[in-house]
């Protein structure tokens, strides 16, 4: 059974990532996962320097879901560098930095700055971030925002290059598609929605931002719709998530047109998912006789079902 995948030049032995901020840098999990297991770990993102992130309460439990507003807390890339890719390099994971700016310049910074690093596979440019020459708009919530965010960054390095989408947008696959002509190697989709939840006693918000990032179950139907979409209008490979939480899910995102799929949300509620979902993505592939998990990609049988509704 061959598991393993392609996103541009990188080869992921098996489609599961570690999505960004729901598994640390990764070496803080080394004692209860083989971390050269994975896919591939998406590291929480990094600014240049470190950052405090907003003050508690940072997130809240909701109905099928969570809400965070973390704020980027984080160590900044040159303690990154120094003390914590080292160990994941000797553990031989697949490391995929996330990358986090509020100029254009803070993105090819990063990027230069980690394609000289000794260990890093491939770059997520997470373009939720505030643009603050801009007014504040977040890059990957303007088409020239997200272009010019992936060309610059493209334009500086050799590592392959995967901008993570936003879903706060009205047509996610134009963004794709833009993506996609600034030179990107695959998207990957989607980030936390926009959501907030109210304390009806005491009506105040239940984390201290106000608005948050909506995980989990909750989104999943909607993300695996934009996977669809984009999956519809271009041809790099996709990386999805959104709620996953059982092998059926990532199979799902397969189906729909993702090469990869990153789960986030789920391993907090269980550190010790990985291997089942393999083995339930493997048993998949036994009852469907698929060699190849590349072969499952977008294999969606889309027809119309009209007849199946008015039979009943
Ligand atoms: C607590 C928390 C922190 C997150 N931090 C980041 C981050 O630093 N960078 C990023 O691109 N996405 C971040 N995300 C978004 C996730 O990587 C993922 O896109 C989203 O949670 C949807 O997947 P899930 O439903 O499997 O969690 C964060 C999500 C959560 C819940």
């Amino acid at each position: 059974m061959d598991l393993s995948v392609r996103i541009g030049s990188l080869t992921l032995k098996n489609p599961l990532v570690a999505a960004s901020g729901c598994f640390g840098y990764g070496v803080e999990y080394a004692e209860v996962v083989d971390l050269s297991s994975l896919g591939g770990i998406a590291v929480k993102g990094l600014f240049l320097a470190e950052r405090e992130g907003h003050p508690a309460p940072r997130i809240v439990e909701t109905p099928a879901g969570m809400l965070n507003a973390i704020g980027l807390q984080g160590i900044g890339v040159h303690r990154f560098i120094d003390e914590k890719l080292p160990e994941l390099r000797a553990r031989k994971a697949t490391v995929i930095v996330n990358i986090c700016g509020t100029t254009l310049n803070e993105y090819v910074e990063l990027a230069r700055i980690l394609s000289d690093a000794e260990g890093v596979d491939a770059l997520e440019l997470n373009i939720s971030c505030p643009n603050i020459k801009e007014g504040g708009i977040t890059f990957g919530c303007s088409l020239t925002g997200t272009f010019d965010v992936v060309s610059a960054v493209r334009k500086v390095t050799r590592l392959p290059v995967v901008p993570k989408l936003t879903p706060n947008v009205t047509d996610v696959a134009s963004f794709a598609r833009a993506a996609e002509e600034a030179g990107a190697d695959a998207v990957a989709l989607v980030n936390t929605f926009l959501a907030m939840v109210i304390d009806v006693e005491t009506r105040r918000p239940k984390i201290s931002n106000v608005v948050g990032g909506l995980s989990g179950p909750a989104i999943r139907p909607i993300a695996v719709r934009m996977v669809y979409e984009c999956r519809q209008t271009v041809k790099i490979p996709i990386v999805g998530m959104g709620g996953i939480a059982e092998a059926r899910d990532a199979l799902e995102f397969i189906i729909a047109g993702a090469s990869a799929v990153q789960v986030g949300t789920a391993s907090f509620v269980d550190p010790f998912i990985w291997p089942k979902l393999l083995d339930g993505i493997r048993d998949y592939m036994r009852r469907h006789q698929i060699a190849r998990i590349a072969d499952l990609v977008g294999t969606i049988d889309a027809r119309a079902r009209d007849h199946e509704w008015t039979s009943s």
